[in-house]
């Protein structure tokens, strides 16, 4: 049997309010048993099929990969997921886990929106009670994604305290379970937090990885390259899973360069300034200020703006097996145009840093390699940050026409 680590090197571990053991105690339990019992494995397996619309797609991106020039370029399509990305699959999972512990109830921290909807519409499709924490800045900059979790009958509790991103919307999330564990499991989004959810998620999440090796096989291709954004890590995690322990291909993980190298511009923790620290729950790579203190980040995607990074890319940081890069703001908006316009796909900004670091890395290699760009998220969720960063006019006067007629009805 498979055997799960508290830590990833110098990374990881359980630093979890004593309050918190015997949730975090319980969970390591279920997840132990369930990742071992076939019928919870069929279940997670019919649940990503009938539910998500797994497998998603690998496309070959011809048209872009023909203007790049370079490599070819393949795109792993998770924002075909039901509810737009590759979050689902962890939440499937974590769900289902709910219901084996026997808890009615879920809470969710979200910052681009992607894991609160995930988790509001498997909760509706299971019948679960979902609560979901979000900061105040980002309901405002996803709006579209609040409105869907309203629908699908999640409570969305908006977060006014600290910088009103992510970050507070997790230490919002923990303060509620430590009050509520006894019938309610906490859903992380990410492949952070305290030991069990690190292993946890890129388990959930490395169907990604096993189908990529899969269509890869079937279609001939051999990756030189694996490209995936990095928030907490999970999409990274789940894409990279099966190449972990081979020396080949290259994975690069793609952080929010933001606005520019200063602190307080970008979320670069590992190809940046992050310092080893402990925050909820877990010992890894963090942005802080001269005091120490957990710093404010910036990034035009939400999903990217955090201050830490899941133990376990901090660690294969450290042994040299992941590499890492950034992407600019301005170059995942450029990315974002260059596939739209050439595939026809709009990927969501998170993703759009993978592609902006995967233009790079195909025109460093010769035309016979491939690289593999994790397309963790579609487009549709951003269209307000899109259509105002990319036709301020035009988008103005379409939103003044619709507050007039919706002040006039
Ligand atoms: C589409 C998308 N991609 C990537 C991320 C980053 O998260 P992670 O690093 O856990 O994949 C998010 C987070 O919200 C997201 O919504």
């Amino acid at each position: 049997m498979k055997v799960y680590n508290d830590y990833f090197g110098r990374f990881g571990g359980r630093y979890a309010a004593e309050v918190l053991r015997t949730p975090l105690d319980e969970l390591q339990a279920a997840f132990t048993g369930a990742i071992a019992d076939p019928e919870f494995l069929a279940e997670l397996d019919r649940l990503g099929r009938q539910f998500a619309g797994r497998p998603t797609p690998l496309t070959p991106a011809v048209n872009a990969a023909a203007e790049i020039g370079g490599a070819a370029i393949y795109l792993k399509l998770e924002g075909l997921a039901n509810t737009g990305a590759h979050k689902v699959n962890n939440v499937i999972g974590q769900c289902l886990l709910a219901q084996r512990m026997g808890k009615p109830r879920v809470i969710a921290e979200t910052g681009a929106g992607q894991h609160g909807v995930a988790t509001a519409a498997v909760s509706a499709r299971l019948g679960l009670e979902c609560r979901v924490y979000m900061g105040e800045v980002d309901v405002r900059r996803q709006r579209p994604n609040v409105f869907w979790m309203d629908l699908f009958g999640a409570e969305v509790v908006p977060v006014g305290s600290g910088a009103r991103t992510l970050k507070d919307a997790v230490n919002e999330a923990l303060r509620d379970w430590s009050d509520s564990f006894e019938r309610t499991h906490y859903v992380i989004g990410s492949a952070m937090g305290p030991s069990p959810y690190p292993d946890m998620v890129r388990e959930f999440q490395s169907v990604v990885g096993r189908e990529v090796v899969e269509q890869c096989r079937q279609l001939g291709v051999e990756p030189a390259a694996l490209v995936a954004c990095v928030g907490g890590g999970s999409n990274a995690l789940g894409f990279f899973a099966p190449h972990l322990e081979a020396p080949e291909p290259r994975l690069i993980g793609v952080e929010a360069g933001g606005r520019g190298p200063a602190l307080g511009d970008h979320a670069a923790r590992l190809s940046g300034s992050g310092a080893p620290g402990i925050v909820h729950g877990y010992k890894s790579l963090f942005l802080t200020d001269g005091d120490g203190q957990v710093a404010e980040t910036h990034s035009i995607s939400a999903g990217l703006d955090y201050p830490g990074v899941g133990p376990q890319l901090a660690h294969l940081g450290d042994s040299g097996r992941v590499e890492f890069t950034t992407a600019s703001d301005d170059e995942a908006l450029d990315a974002v145009r260059t596939f739209a316009r050439s595939e026809g796909i709009v990927f969501a900004l998170e993703s759009a840093h993978a592609g902006a670091a995967a233009i790079k890395v195909a025109r460093s290699l010769p035309d016979d390699a491939n690289v593999v760009v994790n397309v963790s998220g579609r487009g549709d969720k951003d269209l307000f940050i899109l259509a105002r960063a990319l036709q301020p006019g035009r988008w103005a006067e379409f939103l003044k026409r619709e507050a007039q007629e919706i002040e006039d009805a």
